[in-house]
């Protein structure tokens, strides 16, 4: 099925996704840094802009910024005089990600935050930086619990929070599994559903990527 997958992905790109000139160079910039070949899809990547354009974030929130293609995706959506803030603990990816904000001409609204993301988050609430209104995290997936925890003390009602990888060709519905991230993607899942103010949904993606899938997440009043 991957094959099949890719190719309707190749022909949605082909209709709807003018991947701009700035995010083919950083994808480029990554793949010759060898990082990881797991940065969302241009798709994906449109699609997590789109969100942002329909939300009206204007305070942005990545945990794993890996080369900064999802966040060029985000940073390119956001209004002038939007922010985006980047955390990254390699500093292989932290160097290639600055590179391609600088290169795309975002590096006065992205800022990166290079470091363990644990340190990051009590510096930012150490900081009483204002709230953010659109979160995208994408880090290890065994961490997703504690990182929850964090990200709510920086968010306000109404802020949307995209999770990625949430599904892992379906190993999430196995309540038996033995992989850390699927027990760190359930538990986040189960905290979740739990959290009195929060409401969610997940939708389960194929295509380049694989099978994998999303989670939405919004915090109420
Ligand atoms: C992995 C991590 C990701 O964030 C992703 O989008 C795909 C795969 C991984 O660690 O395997
Ligand atoms: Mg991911």
């Amino acid at each position: 099925m991957d094959h099949l997958w890719a190719q309707v992905d190749t022909y949605f790109e082909g209709s709807f996704v003018a991947e701009p000139e700035a995010l083919r160079r950083a994808y480029l910039a990554a793949r010759e840094a060898k990082l990881p070949e797991i940065a969302v899809s241009p798709a994906q990547g449109k699609f997590l802009g789109m969100m942002v354009g329909i939300s009206g974030a204007r305070r942005i929130l990545e945990v794993g910024t890996l080369g900064g293609y999802s966040t060029l995706w985000m940073g390119q959506a956001l209004p002038e005089g939007g922010e985006l803030v980047t955390f990254e603990h390699n500093p292989v990816c932290a160097g290639v990600a600055r590179a391609n904000f600088a290169h795309a001409g975002l590096a006065d609204k992205i800022t990166l935050r290079y470091g363990e993301a644990l340190d990051s988050f009590k510096a930012l609430v150490g900081e009483k930086v204002a709230p953010f209104d659109f979160v995208f995290l994408d880090a290890n997936k065994n961490d997703y619990p504690v990182y929850l925890e964090w990200i709510l003390r920086l968010s306000k009602p109404g802020t949307l929070i995209i999770a990625d990888n949430v599904v892992r060709d379906g190993q999430v519905a196995d309540s038996q599994s033995d992989d850390r991230s699927v027990q760190g993607l359930r538990t986040f899942h189960d905290m979740v559903a739990a959290h009195k103010k929060l409401d969610a949904t997940a939708l389960q993606t194929v295509g380049i990527k694989g099978y994998d899938g999303f989670s939405l997440i919004k915090v109420l009043s």
